[in-house]
Protein backbone atom coordinates (compact mmCIF):
# COMPACT_ATOMS: atom_id res chain seq x y z
CA UNK A 1 0.00 0.00 0.00
CA UNK A 2 1.27 3.22 -1.14
CA UNK A 3 2.54 5.59 1.99
CA UNK A 4 2.01 8.82 0.00
CA UNK A 5 -0.47 9.49 -2.35
CA UNK A 6 -1.12 12.74 -4.09
CA UNK A 7 -3.79 13.64 -5.87
CA UNK A 8 -4.33 15.99 -8.71
CA UNK A 9 -2.22 18.85 -6.45
CA UNK A 10 -1.65 22.34 -7.89
CA UNK A 11 0.19 25.16 -6.14
CA UNK A 12 -0.16 28.72 -6.81
CA UNK A 13 2.97 31.15 -5.74
CA UNK A 14 2.04 34.85 -6.40
CA UNK A 15 1.07 34.74 -9.66
CA UNK A 16 3.07 31.80 -10.57
CA UNK A 17 1.58 28.26 -10.90
CA UNK A 18 4.77 26.35 -9.56
CA UNK A 19 2.45 22.82 -9.07
CA UNK A 20 0.14 22.08 -12.06
CA UNK A 21 -1.92 18.93 -11.31
CA UNK A 22 0.58 16.68 -9.91
CA UNK A 23 -0.24 12.65 -8.85
CA UNK A 24 2.66 10.44 -7.15
CA UNK A 25 2.29 7.67 -5.19
CA UNK A 26 5.20 6.82 -3.30
CA UNK A 27 5.61 3.31 -1.53
CA UNK A 28 6.87 2.49 2.63
CA UNK A 29 10.20 1.63 2.64
CA UNK A 30 11.20 3.03 -1.20
CA UNK A 31 13.12 5.70 -2.75
CA UNK A 32 11.95 8.60 -4.82
CA UNK A 33 14.21 10.72 -6.80
CA UNK A 34 13.10 14.18 -7.97
CA UNK A 35 14.86 15.63 -11.30
CA UNK A 36 14.24 18.58 -13.29
CA UNK A 37 15.11 21.92 -13.91
CA UNK A 38 15.70 25.16 -12.09
CA UNK A 39 12.37 26.74 -11.25
CA UNK A 40 10.67 23.48 -12.31
CA UNK A 41 8.75 23.22 -8.96
CA UNK A 42 10.91 20.73 -7.16
CA UNK A 43 11.52 22.13 -3.63
CA UNK A 44 7.73 23.40 -3.87
CA UNK A 45 6.53 20.13 -3.69
CA UNK A 46 8.92 19.12 -1.19
CA UNK A 47 7.19 21.70 1.26
CA UNK A 48 4.02 21.14 0.11
CA UNK A 49 4.44 17.61 1.32
CA UNK A 50 5.61 18.57 4.90
CA UNK A 51 2.67 21.44 4.64
CA UNK A 52 5.49 24.06 4.80
CA UNK A 53 3.64 25.29 1.64
CA UNK A 54 -0.37 24.74 0.96
CA UNK A 55 -1.62 22.88 -1.43
CA UNK A 56 -4.06 25.30 -3.95
CA UNK A 57 -6.03 22.66 -5.56
CA UNK A 58 -6.28 18.43 -5.01
CA UNK A 59 -5.00 16.67 -1.94
CA UNK A 60 -2.09 14.83 -0.23
CA UNK A 61 -2.05 12.21 2.17
CA UNK A 62 0.82 10.37 4.30
CA UNK A 63 0.25 7.20 6.22
CA UNK A 64 -3.57 7.47 6.59
CA UNK A 65 -3.56 11.62 7.31
CA UNK A 66 -5.08 13.25 4.77
CA UNK A 67 -5.40 16.84 3.55
CA UNK A 68 -7.06 18.46 0.79
CA UNK A 69 -6.40 22.25 -0.39
CA UNK A 70 -10.30 22.98 0.56
CA UNK A 71 -10.17 22.28 4.19
CA UNK A 72 -6.80 21.89 6.49
CA UNK A 73 -7.34 22.40 10.04
CA UNK A 74 -4.47 23.36 12.25
CA UNK A 75 -4.36 19.98 14.27
CA UNK A 76 -4.23 18.08 10.66
CA UNK A 77 -1.36 20.19 10.20
CA UNK A 78 0.67 19.22 13.35
CA UNK A 79 -0.26 15.43 12.78
CA UNK A 80 0.83 16.36 9.22
CA UNK A 81 4.51 17.60 9.76
CA UNK A 82 4.86 14.79 12.19
CA UNK A 83 4.97 12.26 9.30
CA UNK A 84 7.73 13.58 7.63
CA UNK A 85 11.15 15.75 8.27
CA UNK A 86 13.00 17.53 5.92
CA UNK A 87 16.79 18.18 5.37
CA UNK A 88 17.76 21.47 3.18
CA UNK A 89 20.20 22.13 1.14
CA UNK A 90 21.79 24.69 3.83
CA UNK A 91 21.60 22.38 6.34
CA UNK A 92 19.44 25.18 8.35
CA UNK A 93 20.93 24.02 11.49
CA UNK A 94 20.69 26.60 14.86
CA UNK A 95 23.78 28.11 15.16
CA UNK A 96 23.57 28.95 19.01
CA UNK A 97 23.41 25.67 19.48
CA UNK A 98 26.35 22.30 19.01
CA UNK A 99 25.79 19.36 17.20
CA UNK A 100 24.60 17.06 19.92
CA UNK A 101 21.81 19.88 21.00
CA UNK A 102 20.68 19.93 17.70
CA UNK A 103 19.91 16.87 17.14
CA UNK A 104 18.33 16.38 20.28
CA UNK A 105 15.85 20.02 19.76
CA UNK A 106 12.97 17.93 18.09
CA UNK A 107 12.83 16.00 20.78
CA UNK A 108 13.51 18.80 23.34
CA UNK A 109 11.09 21.23 21.85
CA UNK A 110 8.41 18.72 20.89
CA UNK A 111 8.32 17.35 24.20
CA UNK A 112 8.49 13.40 23.25
CA UNK A 113 11.43 12.19 24.99
CA UNK A 114 13.42 13.53 28.36
CA UNK A 115 16.39 15.12 28.25
CA UNK A 116 19.01 12.11 29.24
CA UNK A 117 16.62 10.44 26.62
CA UNK A 118 16.91 12.36 23.75
CA UNK A 119 20.83 13.06 25.04
CA UNK A 120 21.53 9.12 24.56
CA UNK A 121 19.19 8.68 21.97
CA UNK A 122 20.92 11.61 20.07
CA UNK A 123 24.95 10.47 20.24
CA UNK A 124 23.94 7.11 19.05
CA UNK A 125 22.63 8.43 15.93
CA UNK A 126 25.59 10.84 15.69
CA UNK A 127 27.81 7.85 16.93
CA UNK A 128 26.70 5.57 13.63
CA UNK A 129 27.30 8.35 11.70
CA UNK A 130 30.44 8.86 11.94
CA UNK A 131 30.45 12.47 14.02
CA UNK A 132 31.51 11.07 17.82
CA UNK A 133 34.14 13.04 17.99
CA UNK A 134 32.57 16.49 17.17
CA UNK A 135 29.09 16.35 18.69
CA UNK A 136 29.78 19.64 21.72
CA UNK A 137 31.08 21.68 18.53
CA UNK A 138 29.10 24.66 16.66
CA UNK A 139 27.90 24.35 13.34
CA UNK A 140 30.35 27.41 11.91
CA UNK A 141 33.21 25.03 13.51
CA UNK A 142 31.99 21.99 11.41
CA UNK A 143 32.83 21.24 7.83
CA UNK A 144 29.55 21.21 5.29
CA UNK A 145 29.64 17.72 5.56
CA UNK A 146 29.47 17.31 8.94
CA UNK A 147 26.89 19.83 9.63
CA UNK A 148 24.47 18.07 6.65
CA UNK A 149 25.68 14.52 8.51
CA UNK A 150 24.05 16.54 11.77
CA UNK A 151 20.90 17.30 10.22
CA UNK A 152 20.28 14.16 8.98
CA UNK A 153 20.54 12.71 12.28
CA UNK A 154 18.61 15.90 13.84
CA UNK A 155 15.54 14.70 10.77
CA UNK A 156 15.80 11.32 12.01
CA UNK A 157 15.49 11.82 15.81
CA UNK A 158 12.16 11.40 16.05
CA UNK A 159 11.60 8.78 13.85
CA UNK A 160 9.57 10.33 11.22
CA UNK A 161 7.68 8.08 8.51
CA UNK A 162 9.37 10.30 5.37
CA UNK A 163 12.39 12.14 5.11
CA UNK A 164 12.51 14.73 2.62
CA UNK A 165 15.68 15.60 1.08
CA UNK A 166 16.16 18.89 -0.68
CA UNK A 167 19.68 18.91 -3.04
CA UNK A 168 21.23 17.86 -0.03
CA UNK A 169 25.05 17.89 -1.40
CA UNK A 170 24.62 20.88 -4.11
CA UNK A 171 26.05 22.96 -0.98
CA UNK A 172 28.99 21.25 -0.60
CA UNK A 173 32.70 20.89 -1.49
CA UNK A 174 33.14 18.17 -4.13
CA UNK A 175 35.41 15.69 -1.27
CA UNK A 176 32.33 16.13 1.13
CA UNK A 177 29.21 14.59 -1.11
CA UNK A 178 30.21 10.83 -0.37
CA UNK A 179 30.44 11.00 3.56
CA UNK A 180 26.59 12.36 2.89
CA UNK A 181 25.48 9.92 0.02
CA UNK A 182 26.64 7.00 2.04
CA UNK A 183 24.27 7.87 5.00
CA UNK A 184 21.54 8.27 2.59
CA UNK A 185 22.26 5.16 0.64
CA UNK A 186 22.66 3.59 4.21
CA UNK A 187 19.18 4.84 5.18
CA UNK A 188 17.82 3.50 1.99
CA UNK A 189 19.56 -0.18 2.74
CA UNK A 190 17.07 0.50 5.97
CA UNK A 191 14.16 0.99 4.11
CA UNK A 192 13.44 4.59 5.32
CA UNK A 193 11.04 5.91 3.38
CA UNK A 194 12.94 9.49 1.29
CA UNK A 195 12.03 11.55 -1.52
CA UNK A 196 15.07 13.11 -2.94
CA UNK A 197 15.75 16.10 -4.82
CA UNK A 198 19.04 15.66 -6.34
CA UNK A 199 21.34 16.62 -9.14
CA UNK A 200 23.61 13.53 -8.55
CA UNK A 201 22.07 11.17 -11.31
CA UNK A 202 24.50 8.46 -10.93
CA UNK A 203 23.55 8.06 -7.47
CA UNK A 204 19.96 8.68 -7.90
CA UNK A 205 20.47 5.33 -10.43
CA UNK A 206 21.59 3.54 -7.87
CA UNK A 207 19.55 4.01 -4.71
CA UNK A 208 16.18 5.19 -6.04
CA UNK A 209 13.12 2.76 -6.58
CA UNK A 210 11.02 5.43 -8.78
CA UNK A 211 12.08 8.96 -10.24
CA UNK A 212 9.86 11.77 -11.61
CA UNK A 213 10.97 14.10 -13.34
CA UNK A 214 9.13 17.76 -12.75
CA UNK A 215 9.09 20.56 -15.68
CA UNK A 216 7.21 24.25 -15.37
CA UNK A 217 5.18 22.87 -12.77
CA UNK A 218 4.72 19.22 -13.91
CA UNK A 219 5.48 15.44 -13.97
CA UNK A 220 6.71 14.50 -17.26
CA UNK A 221 7.59 11.53 -16.70
CA UNK A 222 7.69 9.23 -13.87
CA UNK A 223 8.92 5.43 -13.71
CA UNK A 224 11.97 2.77 -12.68
CA UNK A 225 15.11 5.45 -11.95
CA UNK A 226 17.06 3.02 -13.88
CA UNK A 227 14.96 3.73 -17.04
CA UNK A 228 14.05 6.72 -16.62
CA UNK A 229 17.48 8.68 -15.82
CA UNK A 230 18.90 6.39 -18.40
CA UNK A 231 21.33 9.06 -20.70
CA UNK A 232 20.26 6.83 -23.58
CA UNK A 233 17.84 8.19 -25.79
CA UNK A 234 17.46 11.68 -27.29
CA UNK A 235 14.35 12.69 -25.36
CA UNK A 236 13.94 15.91 -23.20
CA UNK A 237 15.24 13.42 -20.03
CA UNK A 238 18.03 12.15 -21.40
CA UNK A 239 19.07 15.74 -22.71
CA UNK A 240 18.96 16.96 -19.17
CA UNK A 241 20.25 13.80 -17.64
CA UNK A 242 23.06 14.26 -20.12
CA UNK A 243 23.77 17.86 -19.68
CA UNK A 244 24.12 16.50 -15.55
CA UNK A 245 26.71 13.93 -16.57
CA UNK A 246 28.52 16.64 -18.31
CA UNK A 247 29.12 18.89 -15.67
CA UNK A 248 31.13 17.10 -14.05
CA UNK A 249 34.20 16.76 -16.53
CA UNK A 250 36.16 19.23 -16.08
CA UNK A 251 36.94 22.69 -18.45
CA UNK A 252 39.44 22.08 -20.67
N1 LIG B 1 7.23 32.72 -2.72
C1 LIG B 1 7.15 32.65 -4.04
N2 LIG B 1 6.38 33.54 -4.77
C2 LIG B 1 6.28 33.47 -6.11
N3 LIG B 1 6.90 32.53 -6.86
C3 LIG B 1 7.66 31.63 -6.20
C4 LIG B 1 7.84 31.64 -4.78
N4 LIG B 1 8.66 30.61 -4.44
C5 LIG B 1 8.99 30.00 -5.59
N5 LIG B 1 8.40 30.61 -6.64
C6 LIG B 1 8.49 30.21 -8.06
O1 LIG B 1 7.92 28.91 -8.16
C7 LIG B 1 8.65 28.12 -9.10
C8 LIG B 1 9.10 26.83 -8.46
O2 LIG B 1 10.08 27.11 -7.49
P1 LIG B 1 10.89 25.95 -6.74
O3 LIG B 1 11.73 26.62 -5.72
O4 LIG B 1 9.92 24.93 -6.27
O5 LIG B 1 11.78 25.35 -7.92
P2 LIG B 1 12.96 24.28 -7.87
O6 LIG B 1 12.65 23.26 -8.88
O7 LIG B 1 13.17 23.83 -6.47
O8 LIG B 1 14.22 25.13 -8.38
P3 LIG B 1 15.79 25.00 -7.98
O9 LIG B 1 16.32 23.80 -8.74
O10 LIG B 1 16.39 26.28 -8.49
O11 LIG B 1 15.89 24.84 -6.49
C9 LIG B 1 9.79 29.00 -9.58
O12 LIG B 1 9.43 29.59 -10.81
C10 LIG B 1 9.92 30.05 -8.52
O13 LIG B 1 10.42 31.25 -9.05
MG1 LIG C 1 14.78 23.94 -5.15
Amino acid sequence: MALIKIKNLSVILGDKQALKNVNLEVEEGSVTAIVGPSGSGKTTLLRTLNLLQLPSEGGLEVDGISVSAKKISKSTVKQFRQKSTMVFQQFNLFKNLTALENVMSPLIYNKLAKFDEARQLALSILNEFGLSEIVNQYPVTLSGGQQQRVSIARALISKPKVVLFDEPTSALDPEMVSSVLNIIAKLASQNITMIIVTHEIEFARQIADQAIFIENGEVIDQGPAKTLLSVKGNGRISDFVNSLENRHQPIL
